[in-house]
């Protein structure tokens, strides 16, 4: 047990004053990370602030030989929650932007102040404290990076059209920042979890909110701030004691050699959407241009206009 402590690693908990922030602040600071436990002490819906939860967290920490700092700051404020961890300790090695609320309405009645709420806190929020936390990551040639993302940011939910945007968002977010921070050790990824929560509460059953502690969520966030965790740029979808893996399929598509039309498209479209054989779980953003450009290469005729 004791290869898997987080001795002398200084971690940034984003929202860490409720629900799964707070698990995974409690956790992280157990395994002995010093912890900011970040959190504006807002409500569900992102209104009002308060020092409290934030106090209450870094309290238990110490009460139970932990060390942790508290920091009240927005997360759009993202350099100020960086500086208390470098005032504090010096250096930050793992990141968790977990802060979150929810403005969910049926897209028709969706405001713009609906949308830009959750962009500041879970897009915008995530983007500041990274960014203010990547050139510390750099020096130290070391960082562990955790952006909280949704099982519905991965497949879309009825009336949540900002926060499912956000929230897929920060996937390609970490894909590219796994991509980015590999040479100097950083790994990033991201975990769509199911778990009780005041959060949840709001959409999940009883029964379902009793099934879905946050304990086994936060122990596999802290599997990923490990130094030992072999991954970057997962997405990672879990509850309970379920761990799974999620990855994008793209079938084997269809090359229309000559060309096609809006018939073609039809004729064809059933075999351009399926998964059998040929498909594949493209890890690279060009990874398709092979297949765009392979029918221009092979048209005997040197053509290379599609028929519309
Ligand atoms: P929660 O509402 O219990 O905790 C969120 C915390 O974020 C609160 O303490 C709040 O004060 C803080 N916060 C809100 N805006 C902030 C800001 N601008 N700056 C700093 N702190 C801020 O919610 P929960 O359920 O613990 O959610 C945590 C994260 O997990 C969120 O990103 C949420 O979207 C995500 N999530 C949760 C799921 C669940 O099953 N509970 C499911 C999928 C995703």
């Amino acid at each position: 047990m004791a290869s898997w402590r987080l001795d002398d690693k200084v971690a940034i908990v984003t929202g860490a004053g409720n629900g799964l922030g707070k698990e995974y602040a409690l956790y992280l600071a157990s395994l002995g990370a010093k912890v900011v436990v970040n959190d504006l002490g807002s409500s569900t819906t992102g209104s009002g602030s308060s020092s409290s939860a934030a106090d209450a967290v870094v309290n238990d920490i110490k009460q139970a030989g932990g060390e942790a700092v508290a920091n009240y700051d927005s997360v759009v404020e993202g350099e100020k929650i960086v500086q208390t961890a470098i005032n504090t300790y010096g250096r930050v090695d793992i990141v968790i932007n977990n802060a979150g609320i929810l403005r969910d309405v049926s897209f028709k009645r969706m405001s713009e102040k609906d949308w830009e709420a959750v962009y500041q806190v879970h897009l915008k929020g995530a983007f500041k404290v990274t960014r203010a936390a990547w050139p510390h990551m750099e020096t130290n040639g070391y960082g562990r990076i955790v952006n909280i993302t949704s099982p519905v940011g991965l497949y879309g939910n009825f009336g949540q059209a900002n926060y499912v945007a956000m929230k897929r968002a920060l996937v390609g977010f970490t894909l590219t920042l796994a991509l980015e921070g590999a040479k100097k050790q950083i790994k990033a990824n991201v975990v769509a979890p199911y778990a009780a929560s005041r959060m949840s509460k709001t959409v999940m059953s009883s029964e379902m909110l009793e099934a879905l502690p946050a304990a086994p969520v936060a122990k596999f966030i802290a599997f990923l701030c490990h130094e030992k965790c072999p991954e970057s740029g997962g997405i990672f979808e879990l509850g309970g004691n379920w761990v799974s893996k999620v990855r994008l399929q793209r079938s084997r598509g269809v090359q229309f050699r000559d060309g096609f039309d809006l018939e073609d498209i039809s004729a064809h479209f059933k075999e351009i959407c399926d998964f059998g054989e040929g498909s594949e779980f493209p890890t690279e953003g060009m990874s398709g241009m092979g297949h765009a450009m392979a029918a221009r290469q092979k048209r005997p005729d040197g053509k290379t206009e599609a028929k519309l």
